[in-house]
Formats: structure tokens, sequence, C-alpha cells
């Protein structure tokens, strides 16, 4: 058993459930028609691959994910005929032109950026989209209820950014994507907030989750009171701030697409 996939595992199931919904409406509902190819970049437990594939019945989905470990939690629940391949995107070296192009919490875990923007690019035709969404770590506010879990956060998000730009993602790939070609067609700004039980409960597991995922070892006795104290308090809130890009070839901003900001 590896212990750290099972985390992972966890933890993109709750992120899948809890964002998918926002997602297909803030950004599905703007593809220009539904798409025949999908193709999910480091789609790691298929979770987020299966619920695309819920919505597009008819659509032939393949997922590339890195991890083998992860592949294969993926691999072994697919049971909704998707495509998935073991190694890295380019592996698929195939000049396959796909109609919609995901990349979900995957970028910062790209050892070159401007590479894979590259290959993707290669790999469109005129009417292809490109959707990429990740934490918006710039609108990540303070929560007095919760220091010990946000520094681990902010560190762990660091430490991913930590090499490159002094610029926010959002902007470092308007100007990747731009130099391929495409242009942004809209940048959607939204967050989940424990505004229900259910979601509290599902911010709870996964900050439980992704502590000891981080850390590498069980939750301390101090980072578990945190997390309960702020479990059980009505008036404790937290946000978790996200946005989602969607990318097409250039000639669509002349044919009067806007950039669409919305939160
Ligand atoms: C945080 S997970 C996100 C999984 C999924 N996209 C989601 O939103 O639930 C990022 C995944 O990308 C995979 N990954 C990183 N680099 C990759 C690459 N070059 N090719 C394919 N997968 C990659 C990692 O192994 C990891 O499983």
């Amino acid at each position: 058993m590896n212990d750290k996939v099972d985390l992972l595992d966890q933890m993109l199931h709750i992120t899948t459930d809890l964002f998918f919904e926002a997602e297909s409406s803030l950004l599905l509902d703007d593809l220009p028609e539904a798409p025949a190819t999908i193709l999910d970049i480091g789609c790691g437990n298929g979770a987020y691959l299966a619920n695309l594939k819920e919505r597009y019945p008819s659509a032939a989905c393949t997922g590339v994910e890195l991890d083998r470990p992860m592949y294969m939690k993926a691999a072994l629940r697919n049971d909704r005929g998707m495509n998935l391949i073991h190694g890295s995107y380019e592996r698929l070296d195939e000049q396959n032109a796909w109609d919609l192009i995901m990349a979900r919490l995957v970028i910062l875990h790209m050892e070159d950026v401007g590479g894979f923007v590259k290959w993707v690019c290669n790999r469109l035709h005129p009417l292809s989209r490109v959707i990429i969404i990740d934490f918006d770590d710039a609108r990540l506010q303070g929560n007095d209820r919760l220091p010990l879990f946000l520094s681990l956060y902010r560190q762990a998000r660091q430490s991913l950014r930590g090499r490159r730009t002094f610029l926010e993602l959002p902007d470092v790939l308007k100007l990747e994507f731009q130099y391929g070609g495409l242009a942004v067609v809209g940048t959607k700004r939204y967050a989940v907030r424990a505004d229900s039980p259910s979601k509290k409960a599902a911010l709870y597991s996964y900050m439980k989750l992704s502590t000891k995922y981080l850390l590498g070892e069980p939750l301390s006795a101090e980072r578990a009171d945190e997390l309960d104290e702020w479990l059980h308090d009505p008036d404790a809130d937290m946000e978790i701030p996200m946005f989602g890009m969607n990318f097409a070839r250039s000639p669509v901003e002349g044919s009067g697409a806007k950039e669409a900001i919305s939160s």
C-alpha cells in the first residue's frame, strides 16, 4: 500500500466533488459545442475525467497520468470506457487534434510550462478549446482559525511556484498561450466556501488529508485540534479560491469573444 497515493486519491475525489458542478457551468457551458474528443493531461485518479465522460457520454475521453500508482487507481476504476495512458503527456506523440484539452491542478507540477503549452498548441484544430484550472493563490485569504493549516498550504504552493517568475499563474499562462497563437476566451474566478454542513465536512477532510500528505506523517494533536475546533465552530468559515481559463485560437478574439471575469 502506498499511503501518499491513497491520500492524494482521496483528496482528488474531494476536489472533484466540490468543484465539478461549478466548473462545469462556468467553463464547459462556454464551449461552442460539445467536444467529441477530450484529453485530460495529468488525470490523476481519473475522477474528474469520469465526470467529463458523464457530461459528454459520446465523447472519446483520454487521460494521461505520469505517476504509475495513480494511473493504476484510475485504470482500476475505469468503468466508463475512458482511454487511460500511463506516462508523461509527451508520450502521446501522434499529432491528434483534440476538441478539448483539460489540465486541472497540474500546471505547477510541469517541469517546463513553456514546453507544455507549445505541445498543447500543436495538438489543436481551429475550433479546439483548452481549459486550465488551478488554485488562485493571489486570492487566498488569511483565516485566524486555521493558522497552522494555512501556513503549511501557503508554503506548499510557494515551493511549487518558487523557482518561477513573480507573475501570477493566470498571467504566465496568458502570455505562454499567446505566444503559441491562442487567446483567452474567458477567465473565471470562483471559490468554494464552507457554507453548508456537507461542504464544511468535505473541506475538513481535505485539510486533514492534505496536512498528512504534505507533512508525510500522522496529524499532530495541535493540528488535529485546530481542524476539529474549526469544524465545530458554526462561525468558522473557509474559502478556496480557484481560477479557470478557457483558451482558443486567436481569431476567436476578433469574432467578438471577450475576456470575461466573474467571481
Ligand atoms: C494534483 S493532480 C491533479 C489530478 C486531476 N487533474 C484532478 O484535477 O483531479 C496532478 C497530477 O498530474 C500528474 N502529472 C504531473 N506531471 C505530469 C506529466 N508530465 N504528464 C502527465 N501527468 C502528469 C501527477 O502525477 C498528478 O497525478
